[in-house]
C-alpha cells in the first residue's frame, strides 16, 4: 500500500476515534440534561465509531500496513440544548463525509482500486448517519421547547438498538 494512502487510512482512525468520544461526552450531557433516551441513541451512535475504526485497522493490517495511533482530542463537554446538541452532531457528521470522500479521491488518484472499494461502505454508511441526525434535528425543530413533545423523541429514540 502507498505510505499516502496508509498515512491518510491512520488519520481516518483517529477521526473515527475523535467522533466517538464526541459522542461519548454528548450521550453524558443529555444525560445530564434528563434525556435518557438520546443520551442511549448517542451512546450507540458512539459504539458504531469504534466500530469503524476497528474496521480501519482490520483493513490496513489485511494490506500488510502498520497502524498508527494519535491523540484523541478533547471534546466539546457541554450544549444549551438537544437541539444544539443534535445539530453539531449533524455537522460533525458533514465533516467527516468530507474526510471519507477525500479519502476516495486519494485512492483514485494513486490507483488503490481496494482501497477505494472498501471505502463503499463509508460512503454509504455516511449517507445513513447525516439522514439519521437530518431526521432527529427536523424533529427537535418542529417541537421547540414543549416538554410533552420532548418526550415522545426522547423514548422514541430510547428504542435504537
Ligand atoms: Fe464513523
Ligand atoms: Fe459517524
Amino acid at each position: 500500500m502507498e505510505k499516502k494512502i496508509l498515512d491518510a487510512l491512520n488519520r481516518q482512525i483517529n477521526e473515527e476515534m475523535n467522533s466517538m468520544y464526541i459522542y461519548m461526552a454528548m450521550a453524558a450531557d443529555l444525560d445530564e440534561m434528563g434525556w435518557g433516551g438520546m443520551a442511549h441513541w448517542m451512546r450507540k451512535q458512539a459504539q458504531e465509531e469504534l466500530m469503524h475504526a476497528l474496521k480501519i485497522q482490520g483493513y490496513v493490517k489485511d494490506r500488510q500496513g502498520r497502524v498508527v495511533f494519535k491523540e484523541v482530542k478533547e471534546p466539546q463537554l457541554t450544549w444549551n440544548t438537544p437541539l444544539e446538541l443534535f445539530k453539531a452532531a449533524l455537522a460533525h457528521e458533514k465533516y467527516i463525509t468530507s474526510t471519507i470522500h477525500k479519502l476516495v479521491k486519494l485512492s483514485r488518484d494513486l490507483d488503490d482500486i481496494a482501497t477505494e472499494v472498501f471505502l463503499n461502505y463509508f460512503v454509504t454508511e455516511q449517507v445513513e448517519e447525516e439522514d439519521a441526525a437530518h431526521e432527529i434535528v427536523d424533529a427537535l425543530e418542529k417541537i421547540g421547547n414543549s416538554a410533552g413533545p420532548l418526550y415522545q423523541v426522547d423514548s422514541w429514540l430510547r428504542k435504537r438498538e
